[in-house]
């Protein structure tokens, strides 16, 4: 992205440099040529249809071309890549966190492969930071109470500045740290370390802790919508409108589930908010994203019978599983945990 920021960049600069230059010369030599002489009396001249058209034409062409070209810049710039590595990020006064899907975590240090596409998913503990990677000319605001995402794709491996570019308190200018760079194999060498257990597998057994899988079940008893498959679907809600089940979805449902009811569901579901820290969210989002592209088996069935009150999912059947990682460990029989009843 760098390259096309920087000609952009570059090219206001030069813009800017020209007419700078070109009005303070005429200034100048508008000065001496016309300075009073013999002949104080002015000579008036009338308007010029040509000459107006032609000093509104030309910074027009001129100021639509930087917008075109801005905006294919920020469209690049919002939308990552398909098949992106994702990362979540939560910025906190005064640190930052990094959980990378496998489960490595890490502090004010983020270390990604070069010569792959990486979407961040960034969230905020407390007040608003701002994630900014001059190198990669990346600056995306982090907020409390949802996620923001941005991507870059690093070429060169190297140590690379990280900073927090929106104040938010004494130690601002603190909350610095670094991406690191590695080319592929020294990526696969540092990804293969101290890990036990991915970001889903640590979603997995927050989603027993806290009962979810009472109601989000995948025979067609539920309560709540099946979530095999889901994520990344379609989903008509109750009011008729139609969401992408992403990770802002899952999150606000967790949180705030009463905000987008799925067709057919009851607003029963308790919220969870203040109960979970932003690492089981994100756990949870992450286990729920495995589940809908067949990386993690199906919740743990709980065998309560349906009161036959609440309308049923229809039946999904998970799909095949593409991961070339490990797969989780199949669903046991008995549940780890009791459920609670919330
Ligand atoms: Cu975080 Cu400034």
């Amino acid at each position: 992205m760098a390259g096309h920021v920087d000609a952009l960049y570059f090219f206001l600069v030069a813009l800017t440099a020209f007419f700078t230059a070109g009005i303070s010369f005429a200034i100048l030599y508008f000065s001496v040529r016309y300075r009073k002489q013999r002949s104080p009396e002015a000579t008036q001249v009338h308007g010029s249809t040509a000459l107006e058209l032609l000093w509104s034409g030309i910074p027009l062409v001129i100021v639509m071309a930087i917008f075109v070209w801005s905006a294919v810049i920020f469209f690049m710039q919002t939308r990552p890549p398909k098949g992106a590595m994702e990362i979540y990020c939560v910025g906190r006064q005064w640190m930052w966190k990094f959980e990378h899907v496998e489960g490595q975590r890490e502090i004010n240090e983020l270390h990604v492969p070069a010569g792959r596409d990486v979407r961040m998913i960034m969230t905020s503990q407390d007040v608003i930071h701002s994630f900014f990677v001059p190198a990669f000319r990346v600056k995306t605001d982090v907020l409390p109470g949802r996620y923001t995402s941005t991507w870059f794709h690093a070429t060169v491996p190297g140590r690379y500045h990280l900073f927090c570019a929106e104040y938010c308190g004494t130690q601002h200018s603190g909350m610095i740290g670094e991406v690191v760079v590695l080319d592929a194999a020294d990526y696969q060498r540092w990804a293969e370390g101290g890990v036990d257990g991915s970001l889903a597998s640590a979603g997995e057994k927050s989603f027993q802790h806290y009962g979810c899988a009472m109601c989000h079940r995948t025979d067609t008893a539920g309560r709540a919508p099946n979530l095999v498959g889901a994520f990344g679907k379609q989903v008509l809600l109750d009011d008729g409108r139609t969401m992408t089940l992403d990770e802002s979805y899952v999150r606000e449902s967790i949180l705030n589930p009463g905000a987008k009811i799925v067709s057919g569901f009851k607003n029963i579901m308790p919220t969870f908010e203040g109960q979970l820290s932003e690492e089981e969210v994100i756990g949870l989002v992450a286990y729920v994203k495995a589940l809908g592209n067949g990386t993690a088996g199906p919740p743990i069935p709980v065998s309560e019978p349906n009161s036959g009150a609440y309308p049923v999912t229809p039946k999904t059947e998970p799909s095949a599983v593409k991961s070339d990682r490990p797969g989780p460990p199949a669903p046991r029989a008995t549940r780890a945990q009791p459920a609670k009843e919330r």
